[in-house]
């Protein structure tokens, strides 16, 4: 990761404090994120998606939590990282009969039901909950192989204290990856959607490559890996850009997210560039990313995290301008406290006549959620901002410049 001089870090705390409110300048907003997601993690090493939000309360999410793991492990909170990675490799070790189960069933062409297949979420202390949901989606497990591996190849860590649960999640992927299941924004269950298909290959060549499976198991996932290359290649894009499922032309926020950080589309190849370009396009209204056009939830509003996943893949393309565009937005986001919702309203919601309908049901947005600030974090630390422990705590208290002062 490039390291950035200090006039660097300097001149953008400038352009930021030049837009940003004094009580939610970056610097104060990169610690308070870090210090959220630290304190709000749990003795067992789970993250709540949402501390207090009903729906999600109680509950961590292997997506959401593979990507806040990977937000703070960027910024040097390697214990706090490593030890939601612990939480993953306890609960897929508890559910090792179940995946073994499912690996035979597959083998042998009798696939298990939905119902059966490991669930998205889990309680702090590792269970399935008893409360209804959209439960089987298989991009969080993608999303945690890729996240422990490159947390251990950022600090130099031994995976050997997550080697059985990477293995075990190497052979669910494996055996079960072309199932339709859930997206990530837990709807249709028929469909096989591209940012899923992106997170599977990514954790499944993160797996390929750390040293941890060998032998027939090695090669199974390298076929599994071309073959899921070769599909997102087919039958993911329209020619122009990712799609959000097979089949079925429309874009989505989450595509971003193939190019950065999950690195499967070269950000700046062709059809990188056309996915920027298209949902740059087609979901971006005022600097914030949109799920996608169709959205009702809460009445379809701008999500930071997704913003974030933008800023990210246009980066990695070699747009540093536009990146740091989506960080000040995202920033601009957060309350009064310096907490980053879910999503907002700002007068531009998709489908403002379905909001209450939500609220009713399951109250304010959720606020914080932990996924934003694990994305800012991670854009903040691409960008230089925020690149290590050391070097994140000087810009989170830099000297007032003038500027910042008036
Ligand atoms: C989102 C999911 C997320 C969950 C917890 C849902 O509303 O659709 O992507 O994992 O909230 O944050």
């Amino acid at each position: 990761m490039p390291q950035y001089q200090a006039s660097y870090v300097l001149a953008t705390y400038r352009k930021m404090t030049s837009f940003m409110t004094s009580h939610s300048n970056l610097a104060v907003l990169l610690r308070h994120s870090r210090e959220l997601i630290t304190s709000l993690q749990t003795p067992s090493g789970a993250y709540p998606a949402s501390p207090d939000f009903s729906a999600y309360q109680g509950f961590c999410w292997f997506r959401d939590g593979s990507f806040i793991a990977d937000g703070v492990s960027t910024v040097g909170e390697i214990d706090s990282a490593s030890r939601f990675y612990d939480w993953c490799a306890r609960v897929i070790d508890n559910n090792k009969g179940q995946i073994e189960r499912i690996v035979a069933a597959a083998a042998a062409g009798e696939p298990v039901p939905d119902s059966q297949m490991l669930p998205t979420r889990f309680t702090f202390d590792g269970l399935p909950g008893d409360d209804e949901w959209w439960d089987f989606q298989l991009d969080g497990y993608g999303t945690w192989l890729w996240a422990v591996v490159a947390h251990a190849d950022r600090h130099g860590l031994d995976l050997g204290r997550w080697a059985d649960a990477i293995v075990l999640t190497v052979d669910y992927l494996v055996s079960s990856w072309r199932r339709p299941c859930f997206d990530w924004w837990e709807e249709h269950c028929e469909a096989v959607h591209i940012s899923t298909l992106g997170c599977i290959q990514a954790g499944l060549q993160a797996a390929e490559r750390c040293g941890v499976i060998g032998g027939a198991r090695a090669e199974a996932v390298s076929l599994a890996v071309a073959q899921i290359a070769d599909l997102i290649a087919t039958q993911g894009t329209d020619g122009a850009h990712l799609i959000k499922w097979i089949g079925n032309p429309a874009l989505d926020g989450s595509l971003s997210s193939l190019l950065a950080p999950l690195g499967v589309i070269a950000a700046d190849s062709p059809l990188g560039q056309g996915t920027i370009a298209a949902i740059s396009a087609d979901l971006v209204v005022g600097g914030g990313v949109y799920r996608f056009r169709a959205d009702t939830f809460f009445g379809g509003g701008r999500w930071p995290l997704l913003t974030c996943f933008l800023g990210l893949a246009k980066l990695a393309a070699g747009n540093r301008a536009e990146a740091l565009a989506c960080l000040e937005w995202a920033a601009s986001t957060a309350t009064e406290s310096g907490d980053l919702p879910e999503q907002v309203d700002g007068g531009e919601l998709l489908a403002p006549e379905f909001k209450q309908e939500w609220i009713d049901k399951w109250g304010d947005v959720a606020t914080p959620l932990l996924w934003s600030h694990g994305m800012l974090l991670r854009l903040a630390a691409d960008l230089g901002i925020c690149p290590t422990a050391h070097t994140c705590s000087q810009a989170s208290t830099p000297a007032p410049t003038q500027e910042a002062a008036s």
